[in-house]
């Protein structure tokens, strides 16, 4: 399989934006693609933080008063320029991030669904009415707008997540400044054109969103700035550790989605058929790099060799390669940092009695020695050792054996991270003893299918040192409103609460 060139991927890079209506510019910030590891683009600068809050905190003065449904028509506008460029963004997502073409078109129409879960968000945002205690007396529970949300994300879904956010922040009143990723900065520009005329053909605020492109400095002055009541950051622990106190000393809020060491259980009963696939896509799709990504596989020991054999099979006959040509499954890592982590850990688990079964090799490297192919891989390990407790974001699969149910969920608890998990079984029993109340402690539980690639209907997000934050569906909506409570008295008394009698 053989990589397009350098000047072929320039060229679609500037003809696929240039369809999207963004005209790259001649000076800023470089693009990269990990296809090759070289330059596709280049990304004039935008403003800095102190300017966008202040004009977020402008149009938020419109905003919050503008009825709910018709903020959701804006992003209803939003959702429409999405479908009409999906698969422009969808290159330039495979292009940018490496993910092969039906994931990238995957996190578009992502992006596309939640803008539709909004809309109808948009003539649903209730509270509630209390019973009072007193006469003539009405309580009730009213949600307002927060103001400028900041919105914070990863290379690995440079367009998913931003949507998740600011669908939601929109249609609940409020604008967002969206810092990207410094390797995600071609979507990010791309997306903010259309959000821009999303803005404009619906008559919304023209500063509704901005963009802030930089590195740890400019997360950091977002974490810091009062003029943010949320910072909703999607990353690693370690940004999130540094993160959240800066967040916390200004009394902000956070919504935090950051590492996750996911597992899977195979049962005795499980359809191995049917898990080896799930497990195949979920570890080594997106080249390992999403936060959901299954990074541990808890079999029954009755069952390893068969799962080991069969998954060793699959993995040898993955075709890894250009994530442009539709035959591959695996793109490239996002870039040398990430191939070194990920070779680090090979070298690492054998120190810990590790032993390496398949993959772990370097591919197409003659042909592009800047960009990092790797066969995924799967290592069995005699037991949870501290590296297996640590988040490599690649495609690194260990395999660990049970005997018991309760030490498979011990197991798949026993990380700091609380993100997402799965079991594969046909016995209900177990089925429901993993989701309830003392089985799984992650924020996906799921029963025969693979932790990644939830829908956003469900709110998404993790325990432990995954933050704690949910986003996307459900009621996740409420993070992005303050909540009022107000007592209406129309009677023509003053009881007091508790029947407390003052003069
Ligand atoms: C992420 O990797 O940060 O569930 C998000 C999934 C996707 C979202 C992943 N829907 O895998």
């Amino acid at each position: 399989m053989s990589l397009a060139s350098e000047s072929a991927l320039q060229r679609l890079a500037v003809e696929t934006a240039a369809d999207i209506g963004l005209a790259l510019g001649q000076a800023g910030q470089v693009a990269r693609t990990p296809i090759r590891g070289s330059v596709v683009a280049t990304i004039a600068p935008t403003e800095g933080v102190d300017d966008a809050v202040q004009r977020a905190a402008d149009a938020f003065k419109r905003w919050r008063t503008t009825p709910a449904p018709t903020r959701g028509s804006t992003v209803a506008r939003l959702g429409a320029l999405l479908r009409a460029n999906k698969d422009g963004l969808a290159t330039l997502v495979a292009l940018e991030a490496g993910k092969i073409m039906t994931e990238a078109r995957g996190e578009i129409q992502e992006m596309i669904d939640i803008c539709d879960l909004a809309v109808g968000l948009s003539r649903q945002l209730f509270g509630l009415t209390i019973a009072s205690e007193r006469p003539d007396h009405r309580l009730s529970e009213l949600w307002h707008p927060l103001g400028p949300v900041g919105v914070i994300t990863a290379f690995n879904f440079p367009a998913a997540v931003w949507a998740w956010n600011a669908a939601l922040a929109i249609v609940c009143g409020d604008p967002v400044i969206w810092k990207p990723s410094d390797n995600a900065t071609l979507v990010a520009t791309a997306i903010h054109v259309l959000a821009n005329r999303a803005a404009i053909d619906t008559g919304a605020p023209a500063d509704l969103f901005t963009l802030v492109l930089g590195g740890t400095d400019t997360a950091s002055e977002l974490a810091e700035h009062v003029g943010v009541p949320l910072v909703s950051a999607t990353g690693s622990t370690s940004m999130g550790r540094a993160l959240a106190p800066r967040i916390a000393a200004r009394f902000g809020r956070a919504l935090l989605e950051l590492g996750g060491n996911n597992a899977a259980i195979m049962a005795p009963s499980a359809d191995v058929e049917l898990a080896v696939r799930a497990v195949t896509f979920a570890a080594a799709g997106t080249a390992g790099q999403r936060c959901t990504t299954l990074r541990r596989l808890i079999v029954h020991r009755s069952r390893r060799d068969e799962v080991l054999g069969r998954l060793a099979r699959t993995y040898e006959n993955l075709p890894v390669g250009d994530p442009l040509d539709p035959h591959t499954l695996v793109g490239p890592l996002i870039d040398a940092t990430a191939f070194r982590r990920f070779d680090d850990a090979l070298r690492a688990l054998r120190d810990e009695g590790g032993d390496l079964v398949v993959g772990g090799g370097r591919e197409l490297g003659d042909d592009a020695p800047d960009a990092f192919y790797v066969r995924p891989a799967i290592a069995t390990m005699p037991r949870q050792t501290e590296l297996v407790r640590t988040e490599t974001f690649g495609p690194l699969l260990y395999l660990l054996t049970y005997d018991t149910l309760d030490e498979a969920i011990a197991l798949n608890n026993d990380v700091p991270q609380g993100l997402a998990s799965s079991i594969f079984t046909n016995d209900m029993r177990e089925a429901e003893r993993f989701t309830g109340p003392n089985g799984s402690d992650c924020g996906i539980a799921n029963v025969n299918i693979g932790p990644s690639g939830a829908e956003i209907g469900g709110a998404f997000g993790g325990e432990k040192e995954t933050g704690g934050g949910r986003e996307s569906g459900s009621d996740a909506w409420k993070a992005y409103m303050r909540r009022s409570t107000a007592t209406v008295n129309y009677g023509n008394d003053l009881p007091l609460a508790q029947g407390v009698r003052f003069g």
